[in-house]
């Protein structure tokens, strides 16, 4: 995909118009205190509302999915963004009704307005096509009230949602700051990457991982597959290196890993150690010696080593989602070695999501890799070479702007 096959902002005259801002401040939050753990993706998002000049912004964004403990109102991001852009933003507890109506009609140029979490309209967690999104309460209740639709919600590009497809149908679109910034860096970046290509593949959405691991391989972007994290335990579990169950409902995707294992077994790298914790202390055991896959918070030393060799011998390296609870004092290990093993290698590197951002951070080598990204699943989308509906949607709002039909 180039450039030039989707509109940005600077190709239209926003001042004074109601800009709807689909942004992606999907933050995560600590489960003990309820708060935002970091503000990664809220300063990438904070770009593109700065530089709406005189528009009446409003901006609107998902929060954790129904049922986890991480599915909160947007009130927390308000605060959060007003600090980044040192200006207030209003933020209303309603996402099409009247409350959110009037408070939109209320704006005045250079304000900005955060809607509620999207997902707590019921039609936001449902995919749509195009034309059938367009028809959602959510677009037709609010649609009416914007001139022009940005889309900036790179990490959410996977996701066929109404504020992501339905919006674009009715309203003249285009991409914000960030999805346009991701996007040049990404293709610039995949032109000069070379094999081996490997994936380290950690964090907590394992569905998402099982469909993304196929999708890189199937396309020639994974020649090594190293896991970490759930993902990791649960490909133990299918390899028959677990004895016992895993927690909550992981024990359902292995039949799945089971047969990716079997397809595709020489890409595997699976943990061989791993960390607990006993009275407060990290201590290593083979993964042989796991008696509760629940108290596993990182990878071993054993692993560290095969991992970072391996990254360090790759042509291009993609890490996403940590393999470890990082912010557990003593079980950063695996995150840090193995972000330091990715720096410091002669190959191209991407790295994936706030978390790991912050972790390169820490440890003073973000400028290091070739390109830090906003999104997981959807990046792995990307690199996979799979459709994004986002994308499409940019792609169709720009041919209709410029007099085909789309
Ligand atoms: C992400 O964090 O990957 C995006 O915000 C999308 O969230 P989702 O996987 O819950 O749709």
């Amino acid at each position: 995909m180039s450039i030039v096959d989707f509109l940005t902002i600077d190709d239209f005259d926003v001042s004074g118009k109601t800009v709807f801002v689909r942004a992606d401040l999907n933050t995560p939050i600590d489960p003990e205190t309820g708060r935002l753990l970091e503000l990664h993706r809220i300063r990438e998002s904070s770009f593109t509302v700065r530089h709406l000049n005189g528009a009446r912004i409003v901006l609107g964004s998902h929060q954790g999915r129904v049922g986890r403990y991480d599915y909160v109102s947007l009130s927390m991001h308000a605060e959060a963004l007003s600090e980044v852009l040192g200006k207030r933003v209003k933020f209303v507890e309603d996402v099409f009704g009247e409350a959110s109506r009037a408070a939109i009609r209320s704006l005045e140029p250079g304000e900005v307005l955060l809607l509620e979490n999207l997902r707590f309209a019921a039609e936001e967690n449902f995919e749509y096509s195009p034309q059938e999104a367009a028809k959602t309460h959510i677009v037709r209740r609010l649609a009416p009230l914007f001139d022009i639709c940005v889309l900036d919600a790179f990490p959410t590009a996977h996701r066929a949602h109404p504020s992501i497809v339905g919006f674009a149908e009715v309203l003249p679109t285009c991409a914000g700051y960030l999805v346009a910034r991701e996007l040049k860096s990404l293709n610039r970046v995949m032109m000069t990457s070379k094999a081996p290509y490997t994936a380290v593949l950690g964090g907590s959405k394992v569905s998402d991982r099982l469909e993304a691991i196929t999708a890189l391989i199937q396309n020639g972007r994974a020649d090594n597959v190293l896991l970490t994290g759930l993902i990791g335990l649960v490909f133990l579990r299918a390899a028959g290196a677990l004895k016992k169950p895993l927690l909550g409902d992981l024990e359902k995707y292995v039949p799945k890993a089971q047969s990716i294992l079997h397809e595709y077994r020489g890409k595997f790298s699976l943990p061989e150690d791993v960390a607990i914790e006993k009275d407060g202390e990290r201590v290593e055991i083979p993964v042989s010696s796991i008696e509760d896959p629940g108290k596993v918070l990182d990878i071993g030393e054993q692993t560290i080593r095969k991992y970072s060799k391996i990254i360090k011998s790759s042509g291009t390296i993609f890490i996403s989602g940590p393999p470890g609870m990082f912010e557990k004092k003593g079980f950063e290990r695996g995150t840090d070695e193995l972000l330091l093993a990715a720096a410091g290698s002669l190959g191209t590197s991407i790295v994936s999501g706030g978390h790991l951002s912050a972790a390169l951070e820490r440890l003073g080598v973000k400028d290091w890799v070739d390109h830090v990204s906003t999104a997981g699943g959807a990046l792995v989308m990307f690199l996979a070479g799979q459709r994004l509906p986002l994308i499409e949607a940019l792609m169709r709002s720009a041919k209709r702007h410029r007099g085909g039909s789309a």
